[in-house]
């Protein structure tokens, strides 16, 4: 099949690229032109494990081009472009929009438009809509990717949802992927559930989070340990241990973005989600409260304290720091200067963070003579902590709980808290 994927980015890229490899000529279009030069030269332009070498093998069979009129050969097309917070909460459907506006002039015809990004309920109506073709079908085909396992997923989807009416429209969707995935995985709804499952899927999973994240602040006050009740609450097949790990709470450019989105189209119709509204609420105070933990402590330690911060990415194993509770709390820390370093996302942070924060080449130059460390994000990296021995004093804040909790108590001179646990 020949397919024009509409923006390359964490969505765009491993969709076009897993689809290359099964044998599909694709076509990515971005109108962004430093991340079009960046492509063209053969770079995939962000972080994403097994991507460039994906791309490597597949790059016979893609393009990269900022020229919307490539579209014209195209029997299927993907919008995956961002559909960012606006400030009222919604989804800010601008790109969307103007991307179906760019590839309407050049559709072929009976071609297929299939909505990847996430989109409020309705959004293909209006695709449609602008379109005004009856030989061209919309539908809606929700990604469901976690940054950081995309080609994972991609090949081992626990779904694709198919959004559409039309039988036969359904039918080759379901054939470009059937031939890789199992066969019940792919499922069939209209384009509204299809729309809805996408945002109900992941205020769910954010729901999940804070739930855990009010039990641990219950377990802090009562001796509880919030890494034995999640291990003992997730034992039960119904409840299941994902999205039970106590932290700092959710973010990246998805779970933020979407509960609220959800929360809006929810209050437009006239619905209460209070579970989600709270959800929203208790995640974004999260943040600062953290914060204020680690301020605490600084001002506990007499003299200068050196202050350093491991992981700025929004989880481990991508470079994004979209809505990266990490970033919120640097900012918050009342502290100058904060030692800070990560695996992958230290690029994207300079552009955020002021310049009270000094960036570490490696992790040792960060933790070295530090009096605080404060673990933001889970990646593996910082298990090498359990091999290191410290010549003075060192609290280390464990806020992600990855770090062996005996080993840990038993080095000399550590002070070792974790999340959930009595303060
Ligand atoms: N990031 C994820 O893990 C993830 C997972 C599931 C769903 N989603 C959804 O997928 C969508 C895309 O997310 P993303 O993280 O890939 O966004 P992104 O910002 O990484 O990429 C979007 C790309 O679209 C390009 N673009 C914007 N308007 C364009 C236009 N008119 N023509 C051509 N290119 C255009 C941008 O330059 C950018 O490169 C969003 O709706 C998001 O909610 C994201």
């Amino acid at each position: 099949m020949k397919i024009a994927v509409i923006g390359s980015g964490y969505v765009g890229l491993p969709t076009a690229c897993g689809l290359a490899s099964f044998g599909n000529n694709v076509v990515c279009i971005d109108n962004d032109p430093q991340k079009l030069t960046t492509l063209q030269s053969g770079i995939i332009p962000l972080y994403e494990e097994g991507l460039q070498e994906l791309y490597e093998t597949v790059k016979d069979k893609l393009t990269f081009t900022g020229d919307i009129s490539s579209v014209k050969d195209a029997e299927l097309i993907i919008l995956a472009v961002g559909t960012p917070m606006s400030d009222d909460g919604s989804a800010n459907l601008e790109y969307i929009f103007q991307a179906t506006k760019d590839i309407k002039p050049y559709l072929q015809k009976d071609a297929i438009v299939a909505t990847k990004s996430t989109v409020p309920i309705g959004t293909n109506d209006e695709i449609e809509n602008i379109i005004n073709r009856p030989d061209i079908a919309v539908i809606s085909m929700p990604e469901f990717l976690r940054e950081g396992y995309a080609l994972y997923d991609f090949f081992n989807p626990d779904r694709i949802i198919i959004g559409t009416d039309n039988i036969s429209v359904y039918n080759k969707i379901r054939d470009l992927y059937s031939s890789h995935i199992p066969a019940e995985k792919i499922i069939r709804t209209n384009r509204h559930s299809a729309e809805l499952i996408k945002y109900a899927s992941n205020a769910f999973l954010a729901t999940k989070i804070q739930f855990i994240n009010e039990i641990s602040d219950l377990c802090e006050q009562v001796d509880a340990d919030v890494s034995d009740v999640a291990a003992g609450m997730g034992m039960d097949t119904r409840i299941g241990r994902k999205f039970l790990n106590a932290g700092i709470g959710y973010g990246g450019s998805c779970f933020p973005k979407d509960t609220n989105a959800l929360k809006y189209m929810a209050d437009k119709h006239g619905v209460n989600l209070g579970l989600v509204s709270s959800t929203i609420k208790g995640n974004h105070d999260r943040r600062f409260n953290i914060a204020n933990r680690v301020n605490k402590y600084i001002s506990d330690i007499e003299g200068k304290a050196r202050v350093a911060v491991l992981g700025l990415a929004f989880k481990n194993g991508t470079d994004d720091i979209r809505y990266s509770p990490a970033i919120d709390i640097i900012k918050n820390i009342n502290h100058n200067p904060i030692y800070a370093y990560d695996p992958r996302a230290m690029d994207n942070a300079r552009k955020e963070l002021g310049p009270n924060v000094i960036f570490t080449e490696t992790l040792k130059d960060c933790i070295s003579d530090a009096d605080i460390i404060a673990i933001l994000t889970e990646w593996s990296d910082f298990k090498a902590l359990e091999k290191e021995s410290f010549a003075k004093k060192t609290l280390i804040l464990d806020y992600r709980n990855i770090l062996d909790e005996p080993t840990m108590r038993s080095k000399p001179n550590v002070i070792y808290k974790r999340i959930g646990q009595k303060i």
